[in-house]
C-alpha cells in the first residue's frame, strides 16, 4: 500500500516507518523536523520525505495514497501549554484541514493519533471509550476535537479512524525522557534518583511506542465495516499502572537508587486506568510485542549502552518541551 504519515521524525513516527517499510509498503513522510539533531540511535527513512508544516499541503501530495496516518502535533500536556492558540491551529485545525485535503485527495482511510488523556480526570476507573471526557490541558481539548470534527466527513468513500492511544515509553531512536517511564528510569540511572513528581498515586495506561506503530499499521489492514469511524484505546487492560508501580521497578532494575516524591506537581489531576475490551474485540489479532518490564529492560539497556548520563538527562535534546522552547528562542534572537 502507499502510506502517507506525519510525523514520521518523531518517537513514535521512526517505529511505524520502519515497521511499514519491512511489510514491503510504500511511505511517504511528512514533518517539520522540530527535533532536528536530537536523534538517539539512527533511523529508517521513509521512501519519500517532505520537510514541511502539514498546514502547507496540497491534495497532489496526499494523491495516490491508500491511507494517511496522522501523527504530527504539538505532542504533550506541558507543550500544548506554551501557547494554546499554536497548539489549537496544529493539532485542531491543521488536522481537521489535512482530512479535508486526503478526503479530496481521494484517500480511503485516515487514521488519527489521539490520545488517552482525552478521559483526563476520570470520574471512574476503567475508562472506555462511550464514557465522558474530561480534558485537562489544551493539547486534550484538541485532540477531542479535531476526532469530533473529522468524523463529521466519514462517508462511504472516507473512513477516519480515531486512535486514543495510551501513555507511551521505551526505546526509539528518536527518545524522549519527558514520559513519565523513560524519565524515572533515566533520572535513576543518570543520577541514582528516582524522583516522583506526583504522590505516585495516578493510574496511566501504558504503552511501548514500537506496539502504538503496530496498532497503525493492524488499523490501516482492519475491516472497514468494523472500523468506520469509530475512537479506539489502544493499549491492554493489563497494562494500566499506578505510577508508584512503575518506581518499584525501576528500584528493582537500580536497586542502589534512592525514591524521592518531590510533589512538583500537587495533586496530578490526571488520573485514568482505561478498558481496551473494544480494541480485542475489533482486531482480536492485535496483541502488544511488549510489556512495562520488558519495555523497560530494553530501553535500561539502550541507555547503558548509549551511555546515557546527566547532561542527556538535563539537557534539551531529549525533553520536547526544552528544546522547542530552545527553538523559539533562537528564532527570536535571530529576527
Ligand atoms: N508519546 C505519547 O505518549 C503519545 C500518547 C498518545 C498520543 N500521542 C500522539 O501521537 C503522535 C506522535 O507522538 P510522538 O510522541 O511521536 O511525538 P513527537 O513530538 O516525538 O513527534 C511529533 C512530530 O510531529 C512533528 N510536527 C509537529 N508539528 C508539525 C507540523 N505543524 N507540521 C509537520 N510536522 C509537525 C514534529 O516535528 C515531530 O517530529 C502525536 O499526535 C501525539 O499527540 C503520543
Amino acid at each position: 500500500m502507499n502510506v502517507f504519515v506525519t510525523g514520521h521524525l518523531g518517537y513514535i513516527g521512526v517505529h511505524l516507518v520502519k515497521q511499514l517499510k519491512d511489510l514491503g509498503h510504500q511511505v511517504t513522510g511528512c514533518d517539520i523536523d522540530l527535533f532536528e539533531g536530537c536523534e538517539f540511535e539512527p533511523f529508517t527513512r521513509p521512501d519519500k520525505e517532505l520537510i514541511k508544516d502539514i498546514r502547507d499541503l496540497t491534495p497532489e501530495e496526499l494523491s495516490g495514497h491508500d491511507c494517511v496516518m496522522h501523527l504530527a502535533a504539538i505532542s504533550n500536556d506541558p507543550m500544548g501549554d506554551l501557547d494554546e492558540q499554536i497548539t489549537y491551529d496544529v493539532n485542531l485545525k491543521g488536522s481537521v484541514e489535512l482530512a479535508r485535503l486526503a478526503k479530496q485527495a481521494g484517500v480511503k482511510r485516515f487514521l488519527f493519533s489521539g490520545s488517552c488523556s482525552v478521559y483526563g480526570k476520570g470520574d471512574k476507573l476503567d475508562l472506555s471509550e462511550t464514557d465522558p471526557l474530561n480534558p485537562v490541558s489544551a493539547y486534550a481539548v484538541s485532540k477531542i476535537e479535531a476526532e469530533k470534527q473529522i468524523s463529521l466527513m466519514a462517508d462511504d468513500d472516507f473512513t477516519p479512524v480515531y486512535l486514543r492511544n495510551a501513555t507511551a515509553y521505551g526505546y526509539s531512536p528518536m527518545l524522549r525522557i519527558d514520559l513519565v517511564v523513560n524519565n524515572l528510569l533515566g533520572c535513576a540511572h543518570s543520577k541514582g534518583e528516582i524522583r516522583i513528581m506526583s504522590d505516585g498515586s495516578p493510574w496511566r495506561p501504558l504503552i511501548h511506542c514500537s506496539d502504538i506503530a503496530k496498532a497503525f499499521v493492524h488499523l490501516m489492514m482492519a475491516n472497514k465495516e468494523l472500523v468506520f469511524n469509530k475512537a479506539i484505546n489502544i493499549g491492554d487492560n493489563r497494562e494500566n499502572y499506578q505510577v508508584k508501580d512503575v518506581a518499584d521497578y525501576v528500584q528493582e532494575l537500580m536497586p542502589s537508587a534512592l525514591i524521592k516524591f518531590t510533589g512538583e506537581v500537587g495533586d496530578d489531576p490526571r488520573n485514568y486506568r482505561v478498558n481496551f475490551d473494544l480494541l480485542n474485540t475489533l482486531v482480536p489479532d492485535f496483541k502488544l510485542d511488549y510489556t512495562l518490564r520488558s519495555g523497560m529492560d530494553e530501553l535500561y539497556k539502550k541507555y547503558i549502552a548509549n551511555g546515557f548520563n546527566q547532561d542527556d538527562f538535563d539537557g534539551d535534546k531529549y525533553v520536547r518541551l526544552r528544546k522547542l522552547k530552545h527553538t523559539i528562542n533562537k528564532i527570536k534572537a535571530e529576527a
